[in-house]
C-alpha cells in the first residue's frame, strides 16, 4: 500500500501524502511509517538539496492524526509509547541539514500542522480553503506531536496559547501574520513562487522573520501564564482538564530543551488521550460526521425558499437560506416590513463580515438576492415554504391551506414550531406527505442543531429532501419521532419547571443557577428562562402539560411571572433576574411572589431534581421510539443545550452515575414531591436487566418502524 509519493527533481526532493482510498490525508500509524521511511531515503542521498512536503489531495494538506487510532487507546503506557516514535520521526524531519518547506494548500490541522512546525518553512497557498488549528482540544486532548513545544518557539507564547486552547482556525492571511507561515500566494502560482522559494532557501535568500519573542520569557510570560489561568478558570469547568493540561505542559516547557520538553508534552498526554472526557469527544465527532452524512442523495435537490414568518426565528432562518441559496423569498404581513427584516438580517451577517469570513459586497449580493411579497405571489414555483409564525395551531393550520392553494403539488411544506403535534398540523393538508417539521434553535445562525420531525404520512423523499437540504446550509439535522415538545424541548421543560419548583421551595436563584453551572451547563436554568423568554417558556410548558399531564405540571411561579409579564431578558421589567446594561440582579418583584416555605434541600438533591427528571422523559423518549438511539439524545441535548459534550450527554452521564442509583432517587423524589417524578418503565426494566443506555438498545430497537427512511 503506497498513501505517500516520493520523487527527486533536480535535486529537489519531494514527498507528497495521498492516502490511498481516502478523501483526505491523515497520519495513522502506518501514514507516518511510509513517511519515517521516506525520511531515510532522504537522509541517505546527499545530492538531495531540499525536501517539499506536499499533498496530491484536493482542499486538504494534512487533517490531523487519526482520530480513530486515538480512539482505540486505552492505556497511558501504549499512548506513550507511539507518542515516542513518533517524536522520533518529527525530530528526524527538524534535524535534517537541508531545508525542508511544508507546502500548504488546504486544511492543515492538529497532526498536520505539528508536521509542518518541525519543517524549517511553510509556504500557503492563499486559497480559501486554507485553514490552520490545533482542534485538539475539542477532542480533549492538546497537540501532543511537539506542538506545544515548537508553536511557541516558532510564533510565541500569546498566539500559541490562543491557537492551543481555543482549537480556532486561522486562514493564510492570519498565518502569515502571526509568522506560522514564511510565505503565501495564490495556488495558480505555485508553480514559479514555491519554486522560487525553494531555490531562496537553499542558498539561504530568504529574509529572516521574527524568531525572538520577549513575552516568552520571564518576567513577563509568568504574568501571561497567570492570567491565562485565571480566564481558564472563570470560562471553564475544572472536570474538563485539557485546557489547563495544555498550560501546565507549555509552561513547563517554555524555553527548556526539546528532550526534556517532549516528555513532559508525552506525559500529560497520554494521561488525558485515556480519559473519558476525550473518549465522549471522540464519540462525538464521529456522531457528527455520521449525521452529516445521514440522508441518500436526491436527484432534484431543493434549490429555491420561501419563509413565511418574519421575528426572531423567521429572520434567522432567512439569513441562514440566504447565505448558502440564491433563490430566497418572503412573506411580509406588510410590504413596508421589508427595509426593517432585510436591516435586521444584514446585522445577523455582520460577524461573518467582521470575522472576514465574508466581504461586505458579498454580504449584499446575498441580501440583494432575497425577494418579497406581501401576498403569495411567485410562491406557485417554490420548493420549500418553511413557516415560522406564532405558535398556534390553528393560525398555523389556516396558513397551511393558503398556502396549498398557491403551491404546486410537489412543494414541501414545513413547520418551525417548537411544540405542536406535527401530525395534527398537517392533519388538514391535502398533500400530507410533503408535510414535515424543522425544528431551528434560536439563535439560528450559532446552532448547529435542527430536529426533523416527519408525521405519519411525510415520504422518504420529502426526509431525505429536506435533511439534504439543512446539511446543505451547514447544519447537523437529526430525525426524531412526533410528540409535543420532540426531543430537546420535551426534555428540558421539566428541568426549567423543576428549578422553578426548586427556588419556590425557599432556595435561592443564584445558588441553583451556579450549581446547575458547577456542573457544567454554559448558564443556569433561571438564566435560560429568561434568555428564552418567559412568554414563550410558559407557552411551550403548557402544551406540554396538556399533552403529558400529571409529568409536566407548569410551575406555578412561571405562570405568575408570565401573567405579570416578567418576560425574562426581552422585556423591561426583567425575569428572574433584571437587567440594565451591566449587572444582573436578583428580581425582588419575582421572589415577592414566591411562596417560599422555608425548605432548604441539600445541593446535591438540587442537581439530581434538575438532571434527573431530564433522564427520566429522555428515557420515555427512547421507551416512545420517538428516538432509536440513546446517542442522539446526548447529541441533541449537547448541541441543543449545552449539556457539557465531555461528559458525553445527558445519557451518557446516566450511564455513568449508574441507572440503579437515578432509579432508586426517582423514587424518593416521588415519595416527596409527587408523581412528576415517576420512574418510566424503560429505566425500571434496564435496571432489571442490569442494563444501561448503551448496552439496552435492543429494548426499543424491535419496535422500531417508520423512522427506518
Ligand atoms: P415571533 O413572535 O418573534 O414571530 C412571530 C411571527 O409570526 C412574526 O413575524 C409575526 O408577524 C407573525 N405572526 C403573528 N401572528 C400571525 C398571524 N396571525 N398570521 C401570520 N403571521 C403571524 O416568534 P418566534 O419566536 O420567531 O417563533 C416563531 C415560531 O418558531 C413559533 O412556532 C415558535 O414556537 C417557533 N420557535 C421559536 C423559537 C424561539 O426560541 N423563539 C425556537 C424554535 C422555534
Amino acid at each position: 500500500m503506497s498513501n505517500i509519493k516520493f520523487e527527486i527533481n533536480q535535486n529537489i526532493a519531494t514527498i507528497t501524502f495521498d492516502l490511498e482510498n481516502e478523501k483526505i490525508n491523515k497520519l495513522s500509524f502506518e501514514v507516518l511509517k511510509e513517511f519515517d521511511e521516506k525520511l531515510n531515503l532522504v537522509q541517505q542521498d546527499h545530492t538531495i538539496k531540499a525536501l517539499v512536503i506536499d499533498s496530491a489531495k484536493k482542499d486538504i494538506f494534512i487533517a490531523g492524526a487519526d482520530i480513530k487510532e486515538i480512539e482505540q487507546l486505552k492505556d497511558s503506557e501504549e499512548v506513550y509509547e507511539a507518542l515516542m516514535n513518533i517524536h522520533k520521526i518529527f525530530n528526524k524531519l527538524e534535524n535534517l541539514p537541508i531545508p525542508t518547506i511544508a507546502y500548504i494548500n488546504g486544511a492543515c490541522m492538529g497532526g498536520g500542522l505539528e508536521l509542518a512546525l518541525a519543517c524549517k518553512y511553510r509556504v500557503l497557498s492563499t486559497n480559501e480553503k486554507t485553514k490552520l488549528a490545533f482542534p485538539e482540544i475539542k477532542l480533549g486532548i492538546f497537540p501532543g506531536f511537539a506542538g506545544t513545544i515548537r508553536a511557541p518557539k516558532l510564533i510565541g507564547l500569546l498566539p500559541s496559547l490562543d491557537l492551543i486552547l481555543t482549537g480556532k482556525t486561522v486562514d493564510a492571511k492570519k498565518a502569515y501574520k502571526i509568522n506560522l507561515a514564511d510565505a503565501i500566494f495564490d495556488d495558480a502560482q505555485k508553480e514559479f513562487m514555491l519554486g522560487d522559494f525553494v531555490q531562496n532557501a537553499i542558498t539561504g535568500n530568504l529574509g529572516s522573520r521574527k524568531s525572538f519573542y520577549l513575552l516568552n520569557y520571564p518576567p513577563f510570560n509568568e504574568i501571561i501564564f497567570k492570567r491565562t489561568l485565571k480566564n481558564l478558570e472563570d470560562k471553564v469547568n475544572s472536570d474538563f482538564q485539557a485546557p489547563f493540561k495544555a498550560l501546565e505542559v507549555i509552561k513547563a516547557n517554555m524555553n527548556k530543551e526539546l528532550e526534556i520538553a517532549i516528555k513532559k508534552e508525552a506525559e500529560e498526554f497520554s494521561r488525558l488521550a485515556v480519559t473519558k472526557e476525550s473518549k465522549n469527544l471522540i464519540k462525538l465527532f464521529f456522531l457528527f460526521e455520521k449525521l452529516n452524512k445521514n440522508y441518500e442523495k436526491t436527484t432534484n435537490p431543493i434549490s429555491n425558499v420561501a419563509i413565511f414568518g418574519n421575528g426572531v426565528m423567521g429572520k434567522g432562518i432567512i439569513w441562514l437560506f440566504s447565505k448558502y441559496l440564491k433563490d430566497v423569498r418572503i412573506k411580509l404581513r406588510d410590504i413596508t416590513q421589508a427595509h426593517g427584516i432585510i436591516k435586521d438580517v444584514s446585522k445577523i451577517y455582520d460577524y461573518l463580515v467582521k470575522s472576514r469570513k465574508m466581504t461586505k459586497n458579498q454580504m449584499d449580493f446575498k441580501l440583494n438576492t432575497i425577494s418579497y411579497t406581501d401576498k403569495l405571489s411567485g410562491f406557485k414555483n417554490m420548493e420549500f415554504v418553511i413557516e415560522a409564525i406564532v405558535e398556534d395551531e390553528e393560525i398555523k393550520k389556516q396558513t397551511y391551506k393558503q398556502l396549498e392553494s398557491v403551491l404546486n403539488d410537489n412543494a414541501i411544506i414545513a413547520t418551525n414550531t417548537s411544540s405542536i403535534s406535527i401530525n395534527k398540523l398537517g392533519s388538514e393538508l391535502k398533500n400530507k406527505e410533503n408535510f414535515i417539521g424543522v425544528h431551528f434553535f434560536n439563535p439560528v445562525n450559532l446552532m448547529p442543531l435542527v430536529e426533523v420531525i416527519p408525521s405519519k404520512d411525510t415520504s422518504k423523499e420529502t426526509i431525505n429532501k429536506v435533511l439534504e437540504l439543512l446539511i446543505s446550509c451547514g447544519k447537523t439535522p437529526i430525525v426524531v419521532g412526533d410528540c409535543a415538545g420532540f426531543i430537546v424541548n420535551r426534555i428540558l421543560l421539566p428541568y426549567l419547571n423543576e428549578a422553578a419548583f426548586i427556588l419556590n421551595e425557599g432556595s435561592k436563584i443564584e445558588h441553583i443557577d451556579h450549581l446547575i453551572k458547577a456542573f457544567g451547563m454554559p448558564m443556569g436554568p433561571f438564566n435560560l428562562a429568561d434568555t428564552v423568554g418567559i412568554d414563550v417558556g410558559y407557552k411551550v410548558a403548557s402544551i406540554l402539560h396538556e399533552e403529558y399531564g400529571y409529568r409536566m405540571p407548569v410551575a406555578p411561579l412561571i405562570e405568575k411571572m408570565y401573567e405579570a409579564k416578567y418576560f425574562g431578558k426581552k422585556g423591561e421589567t426583567g425575569g428572574f433576574y433584571q437587567y440594565d446594561g451591566k449587572d444582573d440582579y436578583v428580581n425582588e418583584h419575582v421572589i415577592s411572589m414566591l411562596s417560599n416555605n422555608g425548605k432548604i434541600i441539600s445541593d446535591e438533591e438540587i442537581v439530581q431534581r434538575c438532571l434527573y427528571i431530564m433522564i427520566n422523559e429522555a428515557s420515555r423518549c427512547l421507551e416512545e421510539n420517538i428516538v432509536t438511539d440513546a446517542s442522539i439524545i446526548d447529541f441533541a441535548m449537547i448541541t441543543g443545550t449545552g449539556f457539557p459534550a465531555y461528559k458525553g450527554g445527558l445519557l451518557t452521564y446516566a450511564n455513568e452515575v449508574g441507572l440503579k442509583n437515578i432509579l432508586e432517587s426517582l423514587r424518593k423524589f416521588e415519595r416527596d414531591y409527587g408523581s412528576r417524578f415517576a420512574p418510566s418503565n424503560l429505566l425500571i426494566k434496564l435496571v432489571e436487566q442490569h442494563e444501561d443506555f448503551e448496552t439496552g438498545e435492543f429494548l426499543w430497537k424491535r419496535w422500531f418502524y417508520y423512522l427506518s427512511y
